[in-house]
């Protein structure tokens, strides 16, 4: 392993690389968004930043997400890596480098990485014979006929040829590593339980798989692809040029490696703690010098992600509140590291208080009180009072705790500190009240105390703004131009937070118009934003069990030392939170097909043991809390109430003029009943006859292009809203009720 001092004077860091077979959610932007407010801080400081981000793109999810969508698996990956990097740009986020793990850069340098790792004796071919899950393509541990403990589906034996690294030569060097560097990794939940999984012991891992090809062939055995979590790992260091002989790719890779911060969720702890640091250390590469996990942003009470269908995009937010509310949403409220609840209701309660009646309100009189009493000149603070010694001692001590609070990614605490200084500002100037001249007050001396508080005011806000520029750049740049500073993006290539002091702002400075900031969100910006999310959710609901966003989310939860041994990108969640989510797989949307393949009629689907949303307005750690404590569940009498039964399909035609709609006759053993189902562009109307389905038996009669229908089958909804019909393996009597 090569050692490398630390340079104050560079900073890389890295998201994870995301899937591309979902598209991009608030849950994803979190994680970049914070990774660009690090990175816009550090290039204001002075320091030369990389910024790396991209998508991940290999594996059998994907493979398979591509084939649902009758598309190959290339073109699959480029839309969706092309929507991640749309979203990127339009919220604004300045990463340096995007890596997809198609690239030839990459390829090349994964190739590199194997081969090394294996001409120094680290990977071995090996052979694995188990369960095998066809349906999950998972591998299952157990005897023989063991079902799959992911779908129940049977488990076939099978017998795999692999390469295997011998990641249990690393048990001792990883413990001696983290004893050494107790920085690694954070924050301390993550350390103490990637410690306690290493110190349980690890199995040699296998990097391979022969059961599918897309993915990168193995060097000189091509009919092995590489482990998709080695190669997605391994961009950090191809996106620098690890693996290229060209001089400029090996000056970047030694410029910038070993990142400063891998920033990651923390379901990703132990691929980015355990096997990121044996691969580098087995390879002779530097180690990161640290990894840092984020909570979950959770939606209704569960983790957001695709498979259960409770996303909100940070489009909809942007489009309604801007990137700026967003980003200090995510910043203000939610402490790092912790899970954190996201409702429409609390972000536009932080952004009336805090940006809209806070921060904006105070630009916005402060601006226009220059303009309206010195013609937008800034005046000179002349002699200082007590109250503005108490305002410069404030703001200079925000500034001597904010670095710090930042740097250790405590971005809420951080901010509190900051906006204390806003209603300090505030507070300050509705007391000293310049526009208000009591009568005993000469002329002259008015003058002198307006001019000394909106001097002081105006300067708070200038400390104000520099500090809340990497979370704020928007706003920033846009007080920055009104305080006459002119452009902000020019002050921060030349490092101006480096030198932040009280007394920057000269007298004499022309201020920039006014300009509103942040608008005052009414209750119509929450339906916006609800409706913008119905909409777009209408059409891409996932069912239990479906496709899933992060594969880790779905994964079976065998026992730590099988995980070690599995080829699967499966991951053991280790926090509490994460244990509670996972054992819920259920929380998942049951849709009704006809509505949610867009049917005229509105979108309609039966949640079984989905939490109730948070109160309005919750805090996020309150709802951290809660979703620590486990799924919130509903009664069995709850779930009762919905009559789910086995039907089978008598007669299916098109509906005439209506492109995605069949008309289904079912027998229920019993009885038979007509039902309209939106599944005419992914079931051809012959091939059903004869399927045993499921339907909500007891939902009321409606009327679809003046047909009755009565009750909806159930499906999986895929990415893109493809349906897949529930169904058994088993033979089931018609009408029988599921519970
Ligand atoms: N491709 C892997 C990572 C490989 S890194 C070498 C992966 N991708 S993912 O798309 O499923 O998730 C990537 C990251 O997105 C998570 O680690 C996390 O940082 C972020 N998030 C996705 N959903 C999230 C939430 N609901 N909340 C917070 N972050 C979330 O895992």
């Amino acid at each position: 392993m090569t050692e490398s001092a630390s340079n104050p004077n560079r900073f890389y860091l890295t998201t994870p690389i995301y899937y591309v077979n979902a598209r991009p959610h608030l849950g994803h932007a979190y994680s970049t968004i914070v990774c660009d407010a690090i990175a816009r801080r550090k290039r204001a400081l002075g320091i030369e930043t990389w910024f790396l981000t991209g998508t991940d793109e290999h594996g059998q999810k994907i493979e398979r997400s591509a084939k649902a969508a009758g598309c190959t698996p290339e073109e699959f990956a480029t839309k969706i890596a092309g929507e991640f990097r749309g979203l990127w740009d339009r919220l604004g986020l300045t990463y340096d480098d995007f890596i997809r793990t198609t690239e030839p850069r990459h390829i090349r340098g994964v190739q590199h990485l194997f081969a090394t790792l294996r001409d120094k004796g680290y990977i071995y071919k090996g052979s694995y014979t188990g369960q095998y899950c066809v349906f999950d393509e998972a591998y299952v541990d157990g005897p023989p006929e063991t079902p799959c403990p992911d779908c129940g589906r049977p488990t076939e034996t099978v017998s795999e040829e692999n390469y295997f690294f011998k990641l249990s030569a690393f048990e001792r060097k990883l413990l001696e590593f983290y004893e050494a560097n107790p920085e690694f990794m954070g924050p301390e939940s993550t350390r103490r339980e990637v410690i306690s999984f290493v110190r349980s012991g690890l199995k040699d891992l296998s990097v391979s798989r022969t059961s599918f090809s897309w993915g990168i062939p193995v060097p000189g055995d091509e009919k092995h692809v590489v482990y998709v979590w080695l190669d997605a790992l391994a961009n950090y260091i191809t996106a620098l040029g690890y693996g290229s002989d060209d001089p400029k790719d090996k000056a970047r890779f030694e410029k910038f490696w070993p990142a400063d911060i891998h920033l990651i969720g923390k379901e990703i702890s132990r691929f980015h703690c355990v096997y990121w640091p044996a691969f580098l250390m087995a390879a002779g590469v530097a180690l990161p010098r640290s990894v840092r996990a984020n909570g979950w942003l959770l939606f209704d009470q569960g983790k957001m992600s695709k498979s259960r269908g409770n996303i909100v995009r940070a489009e909809t937010v942007h489009e309604v509140l801007g990137a700026d509310a967003l980003r200090y949403f995510l910043l203000r409220e939610i402490p790092f590291g912790q899970d954190g609840n996201f409702s429409f209701d609390a972000l536009v309660q932080r952004y009336n208080g805090d940006l809209a009646n806070g921060y904006g309100n105070l630009v916005s009189r402060v601006v226009n009180m220059v303009h309206r009493y010195f013609g937008g000149f800034a005046p000179e603070a002349g002699a200082e009072t007590p109250a503005e010694a108490t305002l410069r001692g404030n703001a200079e001590a925000a500034i001597a705790a904010f670095g710090p609070a930042f740097d250790e990614l405590n971005f809420s605490d951080a901010l509190k500190t900051l906006w204390a200084v806003v209603a300090e500002t505030d507070g300050y100037l509705t007391a000293n009240a310049p526009w208000k001249k009591p009568a005993e007050r000469s002329d002259a001396d008015h003058a002198r105390l307006q001019a000394r508080v909106l001097a002081t005011a105006a300067e708070a806000i200038r400390v104000i703004t520099a500090l809340a520029y990497p979370i704020l750049p928007d706003a920033a740049a846009k007080v920055w131009a009104q305080l006459g500073l002119g452009e902000l993006a020019e002050a921060a290539k030349s490092g101006f937070l480096r030198d932040l002091a009280w007394g920057g702002l000269k007298a004499g400075t022309k201020f920039g118009e006014p300009a509103p900031l942040f608008p005052r969100a009414e209750k119509e910006a929450i339906e916006r934003m609800q409706s913008l999310e119905d909409e777009n959710n209408r059409t891409a609901v996932e069912a239990a069990g479906g496709g899933s966003g992060t594969e880790n989310a779905k994964a079976p939860a065998p026992a730590k030392q099988e995980m070690a041994a599995v080829p699967v990108k499966a991951a053991v969640a280790m926090a509490p939170v994460a244990a509670a989510t996972r054992a819920a797989p259920m929380a998942a949307k049951v849709v009704a097909t006809a509505e949610a393949v867009g049917a005229s009629a509105p979108s309609a689907s039966v949640d079984l043991p989905v939490a109730p949303q948070t109160a309005v307005g919750a805090s996020a750690q309150a709802a951290a809390e809660t979703a620590a404590q486990g799924p919130q569940h509903i009664t069995i009498d709850d779930f009762a109430k919905v009559e789910l039964r086995v039907a089978q399909i008598l007669v299916a035609e098109r509906v005439p003029k209506a492109d995605k709609l069949l008309r289904l006759e079912v027998d229920l053993g019993t009885e038979k009943r007509q039902i309209l189902a939106g599944i005419a562009e992914h079931y051809e109307p012959e091939k059903l006859i004869g399927r045993r389905i499921v339907i909500v038996a007891n939902l009321a009669p409606r009327k679809m292009r003046g047909l009755e229908s009565n009750g909806m089958l159930l499906a999986a909804s895929l990415e893109g809203g493809a349906p897949v019909l529930a169904g058994f393996l088993e033979d089931v009597p018609l009408g029988a009720r599921l519970k």
